[in-house]
């Protein structure tokens, strides 16, 4: 395992399988830690600088709180207001925050600046959703479904909807951490060709499987994980009512939980949009996991703050 200290968290796929688990493992111990009453000043001191590109809940607000439990402070930093809205070069931006600031978490459209940002800056970049990836979101997750089911490795993932950020993110993680993964989209909107080949590269070291399908049945079966995200990302608003139509098929709901396992769970990254890319009753059902989930974030997060900062 290399030192985590002084990395950056751009991408799931930047990091082999046990230094992921150690970011588990301690995300875990973490969680269990403070609700026990332990505090956990390992940043004492230290500030993240938070740049927000587009709009943010869970992000915005675990990642602040993450900050303060371990002893540092975090920065809003709307991207409109900085001078980078106004044209000020990311790598400028980079070296004048590196000698602020102790790391950088950024949300942007292109996952180009978040890579330049991290390539100028001399402090850490932690990807907070690009257009390509959402990283810390996937974290979360596995963190997630670890705690349900009790293990990675060996369990199937069905995914349903847009091949998206969050969908490649899964495809990174799932591969890496030995789990079978399932995606279903309608055609056109399958993951990126090269995130299924990295996916691929990861299977063939983990063990997992992959299947990229048309048919949401077929990936829903004997499934221990259902996973849905929205149709229409941030960014694509002008496109939502159209894609409400393509992926009508494609909706998480009682149906495909019939075919997975009865003790599958169910799983959004929020914000949800009930009865577009999941019914009300499969997220507020008895298998929903969603909350666990967003609380995740915190502890996932501060988690990766705690040992790359
Ligand atoms: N899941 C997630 O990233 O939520 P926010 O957009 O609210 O940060
Ligand atoms: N795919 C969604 C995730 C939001 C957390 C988006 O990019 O808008």
């Amino acid at each position: 395992m290399s030192e985590l200290r002084g990395r950056d968290f751009i991408a799931v796929n930047d990091f082999n399988q046990e230094e992921l688990q150690t970011l588990l493992d301690f995300a875990v111990q973490l969680k269990t830690e403070t609700k026990e009453g332990k505090e956990h000043h390992l940043l004492r001191g230290k500030t993240l600088g938070m740049i927000f590109q587009k709009s943010s809940t869970r992000t915005r607000v675990s990642f602040e709180v993450g900050m303060w439990q371990l002893g540092g402070s975090a920065l809003f930093l709307s991207a409109q207001d900085l001078q980078i809205g106004r044209g000020e070069p990311v790598k400028d931006t980079a070296r004048v925050l590196s000698r602020y600031l102790d790391g950088i978490m950024i949300r942007t459209f292109d996952h180009g600046e978040v890579e330049q940002l991290a390539a100028f800056a001399d402090i850490p970049v932690i990807n907070g959703l690009t257009d390509l990836l959402h990283p810390c979101q996937a974290m979360a997750d596995l963190q997630t479904i670890l705690e349900h089911k009790g293990r990675l490795t060996g369990l199937k993932l069905a995914y349903f909807g847009d091949g998206n950020n969050v969908a490649h993110s899964l495809l990174l993680a799932c591969t890496k951490m030995g789990m079978d993964i399932t995606v279903a989209t309608p055609k056109g909107y399958e993951p990126r060709a090269e995130i299924i080949a990295a996916a691929k590269l990861n299977a063939e070291l983990s063990g997992a499987q992959i299947l990229v399908t048309r048919d949401p049945k077929e990936a829903a079966k004997d499934a221990d994980v259902l996973y849905t995200d929205v149709w229409a990302s941030m960014g694509q608003e002008a496109e939502h009512l159209a894609r409400v139509r393509i992926f009508k098929a494609y909706q998480l709901n009682s149906e495909l939980l019939s075919v997975a396992r009865p003790d599958a769970i169910v799983m959004h990254c929020l914000p949800a949009h009930r009865g577009e890319e999941i019914s009300n009753d499969a997220l507020e059902g008895p298998q929903s996991v969603v909350f666990d989930q967003a609380e995740n974030r915190l502890h996932a997060q501060k988690a990766i703050l705690a040992k790359l900062l």
